[in-house]
């Protein structure tokens, strides 16, 4: 397990559709340790594969509060099979888009169905801030963005802060 270096926007990696995982194997338990490390420390509440470089379909997310006990969840090829009409506004930020955060409008409330790290299915029906991670988090394994729901003026500015900061980054 290891921490690893996370993809910053405007890296082309977190626009690509990954691959579906075909099998369970060591090299997915293994994206998924390196996930969860990841996310703990950078301090997020949900990761995606592509965000540390691999286009896979894989993602973690625990929306614990810190100083409770961690409730990790773990998801390979997960999809969402139901969107309640009601939707909640949440202030979305991202690790791959640092300082930036902005309200977006979801389903309230959404069923997920995933494989687990045994490539076990199973579905996790989810609301609140649960159901906003996931749903962002799967996001990003089509290659969609949470700047992708904003206004186009709001977008471009993001856009353009972003890829300034890279540019001076080197
Ligand atoms: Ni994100």
């Amino acid at each position: 397990m290891a921490v690893q270096p996370l993809r910053i926007y405007p890296d082309e990696i977190l626009r690509q559709v990954c691959e579906p995982v075909a099998r369970v194997d060591d090299s997915v338990q293994q994206l998924l340790d390196d996930l969860g490390e990841s996310m703990y420390a950078h301090q997020g509440v949900g990761l995606a594969a592509p965000q540390i470089g691999v286009s896979r379909r894989a993602v973690v997310v625990d929306v614990a509060p810190r100083d409770e006990e961690s409730q990790l969840i773990e998801l390979v090829n997960p999809r969402v099979v139901e969107f309640s009409e009601e939707t909640i506004d949440f202030e979305e930020g991202c690790l791959s888009l640092p300082d930036e955060a902005e309200m977006v409008t979801r389903p309230g409330r959404v069923v997920v169905e995933a494989l687990d790290r045994r490539g076990k299915p199973f579905t996790v029906e989810a609301e609140g801030l649960l159901a906003v991670a996931l749903q962002h988090e799967i996001d990003h394994l089509d290659g969609r963005l949470f700047i992708d729901y904003l206004s186009r003026l709001k977008r471009s500015l993001i856009d353009r802060r972003l890829r300034k900061r890279q540019a001076q980054a080197g």
